[in-house]
């Protein structure tokens, strides 16, 4: 690291912690601490506090916390030396002078910032110019305008046959006397060959602006304009400013937008980015002609948790997703993870707007999956497990993937997930035998998320039982059964309401009928949700301050033994015998979308407007 611990405590020293949280929370003095409500998660009553004493900042709500620069690097998606040298300026700290040939490192970065600038506008110039016009018909009919052309800068890399033979980016920069080695170096022109000059490095070609995160032109990406043209699209080689690996397209822009909206996505071309921020989707990011590495990985999760990625439905996007997955396994972290977007096959999210519009997009990227999904789907997905010991290699295969994953506890839930989807799957054999024939039954469901329903749909006689449908005795029969489940899933919750907490999701999407169930469930979500631990004895007090206690009462019963297991054998039942979620009532989808929502955006606070948080 650059910057010595002493430098970064006078920083902090110096740093007005409540000051620097202020301009983001409203912030109300009780005693010597400052509190808030968390900008991290939702809440109503301020459980985050700032000591200016300690230099800290800490939520007891959700666990954030952190110092000046964790703070920036939190809601600014700021790198640390960004933090670092935003704070010294503001506190008057100097940071320490570097060495001559850091400086002379620093001040040739410099030169060739202001020189790839220059092509940036040379090529802007181009595509407005009397020649450029083959550049915006072509731009034209992909549907972009001169005002999308200013947007992004993008430009126009006139043909070598035109009237500066090969050298006209060259010829432009001579006049701004930039030397050729700086030319060379900064990936704008390629070097003289035996009887060749040295000339322009892009020819004939739409330009796109590459930038750092500051938003400073770095490299170029061309696109040819002919449809057959090969390579398509041709990069700036690696130079002291651009590295392919190390960068995203268009992340300025989306840095700033994921931090509002708490995601970002990532796509698979310029292309695609330009639609999804013109179609409304700020927050879109490309790779820069690579496959996605962990660098890129790492910018994404500094803008948000769970960056969503889109990828085409076909075989080559499956496999770039399952490459990705792999990618982000060692990395996870709590609250810390990705989600797979597909779009149909064939289509990319440009071809996709153009032909569904933005509310089609929404939706599809409202589906995407969770990373486990993916990799259960891709473990199980068209596999036949028949047999002991094809399950046994699915147990072996997903153990394998857990054992990547570099975070303990992330790694034990995943663990319990994934046996979890082993139970629900071939306890289904057993639930429903020879259901379609044997070997089906063997076989995992589908995914959830986008594609055919995984179960029959409620209300339908199928849901009950294939064959016998509308009989009045089956729906007495299921009624009874239905109420039987629901009351061992109300005594379970009375015995261990953190499971309320645990199984959340599966709890709030469930179909309750009885009215009683339904509250208590309302009651522990509720809780939960407000970062309760809903530990045994404070849920009691609770409830019995609420004058509720009789709503535990009547649930009271024998603890069970394996509290987890058994709510979800109870859980997958009572879905059995009602349906699928899209029964759930309208009070369950609430809170599950309130749920969804915080697990998602962890920001509400940045988005609502100063009087609501005026309620501390
Ligand atoms: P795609 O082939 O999916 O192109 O490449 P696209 O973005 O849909 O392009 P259009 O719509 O045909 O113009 C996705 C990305 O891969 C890189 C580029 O960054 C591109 O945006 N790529 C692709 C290359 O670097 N070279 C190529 O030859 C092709
Ligand atoms: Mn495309």
């Amino acid at each position: 690291m650059r910057y010595g611990e002493g430098l970064l405590e006078e920083i902090r020293r110096r740093t007005d912690l409540v000051q620097l949280v202020g301009r983001r929370v409203k912030l109300v003095r009780k005693g010597r601490v400052m509190w808030g409500c968390c900008p991290f998660h939702a809440e109503k009553s301020p459980s985050f506090k700032v000591e200016n004493e300690r230099r800290t900042y800490k939520c007891f709500g959700c666990g954030k916390g952190g110092d000046c620069f964790r703070w920036l690097t939190e809601t600014e998606g700021m790198s640390f030396p960004e933090a670092v040298e935003k704070l010294a300026a503001e506190a008057g700290v100097e940071l320490p002078r570097w060495s001559p040939e850091d400086e002379a490192r620093e001040q040739k970065k410099k030169s060739l910032y202001d020189i790839v600038e220059l092509a940036a506008r040379f090529y802007e110039a181009q595509l407005m110019a009397p020649e450029g016009r083959p550049a915006r018909d072509y731009l034209k009919g992909r549907g972009l305008d001169g005002a999308a052309a200013r947007q992004f800068r993008l430009g126009y890399a006139p043909p070598s046959s035109g009237m500066a033979g090969g050298q006209a980016l060259v010829a432009h920069l001579t006049g701004h006397n930039v030397t050729r080695d700086d030319m060379i170096a900064a990936g704008l022109a390629r070097p003289a060959e035996e009887g060749r000059p040295m000339r322009d490095f892009f020819f004939n070609r739409v330009m796109f602006t590459i930038t750092d995160s500051r938003g400073r032109p770095i490299a170029f990406g061309g696109r040819a304009l002919e449809a057959d043209a090969k390579p398509k699209y041709i990069n700036t080689g690696e130079t002291v400013l651009f590295s392919k690996g190390h960068n995203l397209y268009n992340f300025p822009t989306a840095r700033a937008a994921a931090i509002k909206t708490g995601t970002i996505i990532l796509a698979e071309g310029y292309m695609d980015v330009i639609a999804l921020v013109r179609a409304g989707f700020s927050h879109a990011v490309a790779p820069l002609g690579t496959a996605l590495t962990e660098d890129q990985l790492g910018l994404l999760w500094r803008t948000a948790p769970e960056p969503i990625l889109a990828f085409d439905g076909d075989a080559a996007g499956l496999k770039a997703a399952h490459r990705a997955a792999h990618l982000a396994l060692p990395h996870l972290k709590p609250g810390h993870s990705l989600r797979f977007a597909f779009l149909p096959p064939g289509e990319d999210p440009d071809s996709f707007l153009a032909a569904n519009g933005s509310g089609a997009m929404q939706m599809l990227l409202e589906a995407a999956i969770p990373l486990s999904q993916l990799l259960w789907r891709a473990e199980t997905e068209g596999k036949d497990f028949s047999t002991p010991e094809r399950r046994a290699g699915l147990e072996q295969a997903l153990g394998a993937l857990v054992g990547q994953i570099g975070d303990t506890k992330v790694a034990d839930y995943y663990r319990r997930g994934f046996d979890q989807m082993i139970f629900e799957n071939f306890k289904r054999r057993s639930a429903r035998p020879g259901q379609d024939g044997a070997r089906s039954a063997f076989r995992p469901q589908p995914f959830r998320g986008r594609g055919a329903p995984l179960r029959p749909q409620p209300g339908t006689a199928e849901a009950v039982s294939p064959g016998v449908q509308s009989s009045a005795l089956v729906r007495k029969g299921v009624a009874g059964a239905r109420q039987a489940k629901e009351t061992e899933l109300g005594r379970l919750l009375a015995a261990e309401p953190q499971l309320a907490l645990w199984e959340g999701e599966t709890l709030a999407g469930l179909d309750v009928a009885d009215p009683s169930l339904d509250r208590l469930r309302h009651e522990l979500l509720n809780l939960a949700a407000s970062g309760s631990s809903l530990e045994k004895v404070g849920v009691q007090t609770h409830f019995a301050r609420k004058g509720m206690a009789e709503l535990l009462a009547r649930f009271a019963g024998a603890a069970a033994d394996d509290a987890h297991a058994s709510f979800q054998r109870a859980a997958f039942d009572l879905r059995q015998l009602v349906g699928g979620e899209s029964g759930q009532s309208a009070d369950a989808r609430r809170l599950l979308e309130r749920r969804k929502a915080l697990s998602q955006n962890p920001h509400p606070g940045n988005q609502r407007p100063d009087d609501g948080r005026g309620n501390i």
